[in-house]
């Protein structure tokens, strides 16, 4: 279902998809300083905290999606940069740590209001950065302004994807850069090939047993689904996650020059696994580290995975 802003169902999606960010940030907040939030000094208030939910631990969130590509690609130092689908900022932050004048633009004002305030104290203010609320299915950007315009895994919630790609293209200036990260179609041999890798549950030594099954499960259904679909994007969750990958993929074709095009976490199942059990931090993150090789290994061979990166060049 594609969310469309001339519909009457349109504010309501908005007000859910605002809602589910407003309440992940909460959860987030009160275990720490989120990685969303500041990717550099994220951490959690009690050492002691292990916190098995991956996305709320840095190390873990580190080990497993390694964002180097869409940093160092987005960083042109003292150039202009937009940050697309920001949501608390962490990107713009780091661009603007690196010399940059970054804008970040986000649908959640919360989160907006949130980035903007932890902006407040930052060291160095000779670059500016300033996050602000807007729509991205609606919104007008101005022309040839931007020498970088990045996002980072959110593309997939703007409906308007094509209208956007356009507005992209409008707003760099010539030569500019668009650099993203987005989830993508999974393949059916990587769906299958995570299957396999299942009962690794057992041998990461999840300590209960209903916790496996459940976890198990919904990593069955979740990779049947992809099977059935033939990999079209799975995420349940937010209310805007609506736009297939393939359609994110042929836009960035149609709209842009390829430079870079590169995939990357084909075994995301194993890693997850290690990533949610019960082992220590240390070999949590030693393991991670190891099957993330492997992947690299798998990706450089030609395998798909479940993220794809972009540097794209505007024509
Ligand atoms: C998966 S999160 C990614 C956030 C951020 N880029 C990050 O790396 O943490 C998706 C974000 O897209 C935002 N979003 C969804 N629909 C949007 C729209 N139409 N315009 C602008 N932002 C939108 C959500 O509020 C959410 O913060």
């Amino acid at each position: 279902m594609e969310a469309n802003p001339n519909d009457n169902s349109y504010d309501s999606l908005v007000e859910d998809e605002i809602k589910f960010w407003s309440k992940e940030l909460i959860k987030s907040i009160r275990k720490g300083i989120p990685i969303n939030l500041d990717y550099s000094n994220s951490r959690l208030f009690k050492a002691s905290e292990k916190s098995n939910d991956l996305y709320f631990h840095p190390e873990i969130y580190k080990a497993m999606y390694d964002k180097s590509f869409l940093l160092n690609q987005s960083t042109i130092e003292g150039g202009k940069a937009l940050d697309l689908v920001c949501g608390p900022g962490w990107l713009a932050r780091e661009l603007n740590r690196r010399g940059m004048d970054v804008e970040g633009l986000e649908l959640n004002p919360f989160l907006v209001d949130v980035a903007n305030l932890y902006s407040k104290n930052r060291k160095n203010k000779e670059f500016s950065l300033k996050y602000s609320v807007s729509d991205l299915n609606k919104a007008f950007f101005e022309k040839e302004k931007y020498d970088v315009i990045c996002a980072d895994s959110g593309l997939h919630h703007v409906s308007k994807i094509d209208r956007l790609f356009r507005q992209i293209s409008k707003a760099l200036k010539p030569g500019g850069r668009f650099v993203f990260r987005e989830h993508i179609d999974r393949d059916v041999p990587i769906s299958i090939l995570n299957i396999i890798t299942l009962p690794l549950v057992f041998i990461a030594g999840y300590k209960n047993y209903w916790k496996v099954a459940k976890k198990a499960r919904s990593l069955i259904k979740e990779t049947l689904y992809m099977v059935i679909n033939r990999g079209e994007t799975v995420e349940w969750g937010s209310a805007f996650e609506d736009v297939g990958a393939s359609k994110i993929v042929s836009c960035a074709k149609k709209y842009f020059d390829v430079k870079i095009e590169r995939y990357s976490f084909s075994i995301f199942t194993p890693v997850r696994i290690i990533a949610e059990s019960s082992l220590d931090l240390n070999k949590k993150i030693k393991w991670i580290n190891y099957l993330m090789r492997i992947d690299r290994k798998l990706n450089q061979n030609g395998f798909y995975g479940e993220c794809v990166e972009f540097l794209l060049i505007k024509r």
